[in-house]
């Protein structure tokens, strides 16, 4: 979405994965300060976004949404001005349908969806200072085409505020799963494109709730033909450091999360995290790798079932190259600078977790631990014209 914004994948915190409907306003802003004094807001996680729960159900007399001053006793606005004040971006969730996620499982109904209100909501969005909206289909019903166009009319309604608002939708809740059937970067700047994530690295589902970390990298890898400055495929909020898989496990999804140019999207406390979650989270080689201003995501060069090899083109003629062994003992993966889109006789590889810099004259290799990733950044080549890994829509190419 030629918006302004999310030129390159967002980065920031979301309250869900951890939190879900017990949020408040003392936690987002104490929120808001661990990202400032742990150093994650200077590396890039600027938006704070609140998802489900915020509301009241009601609508006021004057048809506005309403914050529940329970929760949010000093309002949405107050709340903006706090996270502004400190750098960071405000994120807000909202819905067009007639009910939220947790109003549609939980107890109380709500009519607090902007369909046909999407004109005054946003102008409300925008007055409260938001920077970020999280648009979420919750409906077990609809069409593509009719989530297209009620899609399209919060878009157009976030356009015509004239405040850039990073416009993130969801078409998959409680839904036959749209978000990789089309590429939706004419609709908004990221689209999620599976069910909800958990903390296990294989739920066993396709594109079904929950998904594990490696059911999401089957379904969201093949798309990064669709990828670009302003658009990008949403895997869902990460869970690097909810516990639930090891931490190798975990540094393969923040990894490979990177390199797909996904939203870096923490959903784990950040007031609270152990040194092996801070390591991934704040590793500076792969959020550069995630930042390029190119904008592409990683494509498939290799797939056996067991090594996955994704390449990603970088803004200086580097190729990021991840080997991701989805097996389940140690194996050695391999590929070549030519089939990741270099030429040239003599490059350096250095690795994104050791910050071990290697020369090669063309074979790229490692020994990969079961379900790690190594990724390089690969230097000192000059990249291809065609085929770029960039330029490639195919799903897989056979490994190199
Ligand atoms: C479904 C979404 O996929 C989640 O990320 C979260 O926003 C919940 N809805 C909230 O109800």
């Amino acid at each position: 979405l030629n918006n302004g914004v999310g030129r390159t994948p967002p980065m920031g915190w979301n309250t869900w994965n951890t939190f879900g409907c017990n949020i408040n306003e003392t936690l987002i802003r104490q929120t808001a300060d661990a990202l400032v004094s742990n150093g994650m807001r200077d590396l890039g996680y600027q938006y704070v976004v609140v998802d489900d729960c915020w509301f009241d159900p009601n609508r006021d007399s004057a048809g506005n949404l309403q914050a529940n001053l329970s929760r949010f006793p000093s309002g949405m606005k107050a709340l903006g001005d706090y996270l502004h004040a400190r750098g960071l971006k405000f994120g807000l969730y909202q819905v067009p349908l007639d009910r939220t996620c947790a109003q549609y499982f939980g107890s109380y109904p709500g009519a607090t969806g902007s369909l046909n209100h999407e004109v005054q909501d946003a102008r409300q969005f925008a007055a409260w200072g938001v920077d970020y909206l999280k648009y979420d289909w919750c409906s077990p019903t609809g069409t593509i085409d009719d989530q297209v166009r009620t899609f399209a009319k919060m878009r157009d309604a976030l356009a015509a505020t004239g405040r850039p608002i990073l416009y993130s939708i969801n078409p998959n809740s409680i839904h036959a799963k749209t978000g990789p059937q089309r590429n939706w970067g004419d609709v908004a700047n990221i689209w999620r494109t599976t069910e909800d994530i958990t903390n296990v690295w294989n739920s066993g589902q396709t594109n079904g709730y929950p998904m594990g970390i490696q059911n999401i990298v089957n379904v969201n890898a093949p798309l990064s033909g669709y990828a670009a400055p302003g658009q990008f495929n949403d895997p869902d909020m990460m869970v690097v450091g909810r516990g639930g898989m090891t931490d190798t496990e975990m540094r393969s999804h923040f990894a490979l999360w990177a390199i797909m140019a996904s939203p870096l999207i923490a959903g784990n406390d950040v007031r609270n995290m152990d040194n092996a979650t801070a390591t991934i989270m704040k590793n500076q080689h792969l959020i550069a790798i995630n930042q390029d201003p190119l904008g592409l995501q990683a494509t498939q060069v290799g797939n056996d079932g067991t090594r996955r090899i994704l390449a990603k083109r970088l803004n200086n003629g580097d190729v990021a190259v991840a080997l991701f062994n989805q097996g389940g003992s140690t194996v050695t993966i391999s590929t070549t600078a030519s089939a990741i889109g270099l030429s040239g006789n003599s490059f350096n590889l250095r690795d994104a977790w050791t910050n071990a810099v290697t020369s090669t004259t063309g074979t790229i290799a490692a020994s990969v631990p079961s379900h790690g990733t190594v990724v390089f950044r690969v230097s000192g080549g000059t990249p291809n014209p065609t085929p770029s890994p960039s330029a490639s829509t195919s799903p897989i190419r056979g490994v190199g």
